[in-house]
């Protein structure tokens, strides 16, 4: 997808947001996961910042203007900056003790932007990934079947939002869970990848 129609999409998005969206189970697995040192932390794609104001984190950045209007106007306090994420990294090697981002990297080539990340966070660092992946295929039936009935159960989105996420969504493709391990595992040895039940992966990845 091209930069300006996810820039475009998420601007949009930004304006449906809910006031107090929930968080995710995988943002409560961020959440627990977060580093006991964290004098730096980053986080990429923050969207409306609700992740990163619970946080407290150092920095937030998003490609949509959008999204960072709306993070500022509800978190004023945090830094919240509108930026690409590969310009943002390349001025800033070994600087964050943390780096997390949920629901962004498939928007971006992703063996390069661990690489990005892994330069710029600092040794002993921590990289938190939340996003989506490819589950088709016969062989899922029974998992995705009882994921939408699940998922429908839970919804709690409002209706215009889903909407805009569906229409965003339809020009995405996602990598499936064995290309995420063989790129996660060629730039970050080590990483840890973990499927969910709602079509998303974790990773987990300690610099040394
Ligand atoms: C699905 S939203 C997720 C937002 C938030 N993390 C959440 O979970 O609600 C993906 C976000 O990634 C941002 N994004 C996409 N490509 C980006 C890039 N190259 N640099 C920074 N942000 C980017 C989009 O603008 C969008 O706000």
């Amino acid at each position: 997808m091209r930069r300006q129609q996810i820039e475009a999409d998420f601007d949009a998005i930004a304006a449906l947001m809910p006031a107090t969206p929930a968080l995710a189970p995988t943002d409560r697995w961020v959440l627990a996961h977060l580093p006991q040192r964290r004098d730096a932390v980053l986080e990429i794609g923050c969207g409306v910042g609700e992740l990163a104001r619970r946080i407290g984190t150092t920095d937030a950045i998003d490609l949509s203007p959008g999204m960072i209007a709306e993070a500022r106007r509800r978190a004023p306090e945090r830094s919240f900056t509108c930026a690409d994420l590969f310009a943002w990294l390349a001025a800033r090697p070994e600087t964050y003790d943390c780096i997390l981002s949920v629901a962004t990297l498939h928007h971006v080539d992703f063996a390069a932007a661990l690489a990005a990340i892994r330069r710029s966070l600092r040794p002993g660092g921590r990289l938190l990934v939340v996003d989506l992946y490819d589950r088709s295929g016969i062989r899922h039936l029974p998992l995705n079947a009882l994921a939408f009935a699940l998922a429908r159960l839970r919804r709690r989105e409002p209706r215009a939002l889903r909407r805009a996420y569906r229409e965003h969504g339809a020009h995405e493709t996602y990598l499936t869970l064995h290309e995420i391990r063989a790129i996660a595992g060629a730039a970050l040895p080590g990483a840890r990848v973990r499927p969910t039940l709602f079509w998303r992966y974790t990773l987990l990845w300690d610099k040394p």
